[in-house]
């Protein structure tokens, strides 16, 4: 028996958090973890549907409808934008889910989907998992969408372009004319464009973030959104998210959802509905307190400036910086961890372009990224 996917493919964000809880002592700034649980308000709901027995079946196959329509409000008042929540969202299990989902519909074997790079991690199993062949485009120098690129690269191989944005790891914003011009050159084809906008509410300084829900009215033919109440809400462990798309592809990867899950988790669909109720006020909560931390990461990791440089992310919860005296971050980062106890992700896990770089997630326990710090400071002086 063989996996279609490599040993090394197995991401290596992952990999470093494996390798790390079998060490006792260790500050884990790896995997992208939040440091708050589900709140309570949240947690009281679901534990009431529990009691009552609500979440001992199935739901309906694309999500308990209440929820789809809460998250078509939520567009309808923060965009204006009308979504047919019973044919064009459906409920998965988590973003990753989604993504798989759709790329295991509309990819045929050895068709091409196109990735930045640096781009989040797990994208690249996801498409191999359903047959497919990566191709990166590399982000400019300003950690920018090299649209040129992008168009360059597309041929009749491309099926897809995945973009996360905001974007992890480099905490980049792409604007929307950016992500527009893709969209008019994909326009007529049949190439989708999947835009995962997980880090759509952990901004900084006043950035402003343009949902892709703004072009779905026009482009409705090629765009996939997709998002997930993991990072937002606390809840990576709960497995909830959606994607958002037009009917007839919603329809034809409902297919593959009922094949691979048969509905997202019921309890944790009652959760991302009771999100709706604190929404807001939660968020403005949590965005105060992630800028805060990551002006704490930034301020300390500037004293390390003789070892590593980086750039100030934007928006989502990561830094990004670039080991200025080696560039295999894979050794470097599994010698921190064996000698100064850090679970760093080396950057080339990212893609190429992350070499020589490791990421540090700021937004987990706040023990965790002082001591991580503070011991990292003590490696490379010492
Ligand atoms: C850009 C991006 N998309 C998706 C995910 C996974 O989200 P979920 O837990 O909803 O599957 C992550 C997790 O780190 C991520 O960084």
């Amino acid at each position: 028996m063989k996996c279609i996917l490599q040993d090394e493919e197995m991401s290596l964000i992952k990999k470093v958090e494996l390798e790390g809880s079998k060490i006792s002592g260790v500050s884990s700034l790896a995997q992208g973890v939040p440091w708050y649980g589900v709140p309570e308000p949240i947690q009281e709901f679901v534990m009431e549907k529990i009691r009552k027995g609500e979440t001992n079946r199935y739901s309906i196959v694309p999500g308990i409808p209440e929820l789809r329509q809460q998250v078509a409000l939520r567009y309808y008042k923060n965009n204006s934008v009308e979504v047919d929540f019973e044919n064009e969202i459906v409920i998965t299990a988590g973003a990753i889910q989604a993504i798989s989902s759709v790329l295991l519909t509309i990819l045929e074997k050895d068709e091409e989907v196109m990735l930045l790079d640096p781009c989040y991690a797990s994208y690249d199993g996801c498409i191999k998992l359903s047959r497919g062949n990566p191709v990166y485009s590399s982000l400019d120098e300003n950690l920018d969408i090299d649209v040129q690129d992008v168009l360059s690269k597309i041929n009749s191989k491309t099926k897809a372009i995945i973009i996360s944005n905001p974007n992890n790891p480099t905490g980049s914003i792409f604007t929307i004319e950016k992500i527009k011009q893709i969209l008019d050159a994909i326009d007529g084809k049949d190439i989708y464009l999947i835009l995962d906008e997980v880090y759509d509410e952990f901004l900084y300084d006043g950035n402003f973030f343009e949902s892709g829900i703004n072009l779905y009215k026009k482009y409705k033919k090629n765009l996939i959104l997709v998002n997930s109440w993991s990072k937002t809400f606390g809840m990576t462990g709960r497995r909830v998210g959606y994607f958002l798309a037009d009917s007839n592809i919603t329809k034809e990867v409902l297919k593959v959802h009922d094949g691979l899950v048969t509905c997202a988790p019921v309890h944790s669909q009652w959760a991302a509905l009771a999100s709706f109720e604190i929404y807001d006020r939660w968020i403005g909560k949590v965005r105060k307190e992630l800028q805060k931390r990551r002006d704490y990461t930034i301020q300390e990791m500037n004293k390390l400036s003789s070892y590593i440089e980086f750039g100030t992310p934007k928006a989502a919860y990561f830094l990004f910086p670039r080991f200025k005296y080696t560039e295999k971050d894979y050794e470097e980062c599994l010698k921190i961890l064996h000698e100064s106890k850090v679970a760093l992700v080396p950057g080339s896990g990212f893609g190429n372009r992350g070499r020589g770089h490791f990421r540090i997630c700021f937004g987990r326990d706040f023990d965790d990224l002082s001591s991580g710090i503070e011991k990292l400071g003590k490696y490379f002086n010492k």
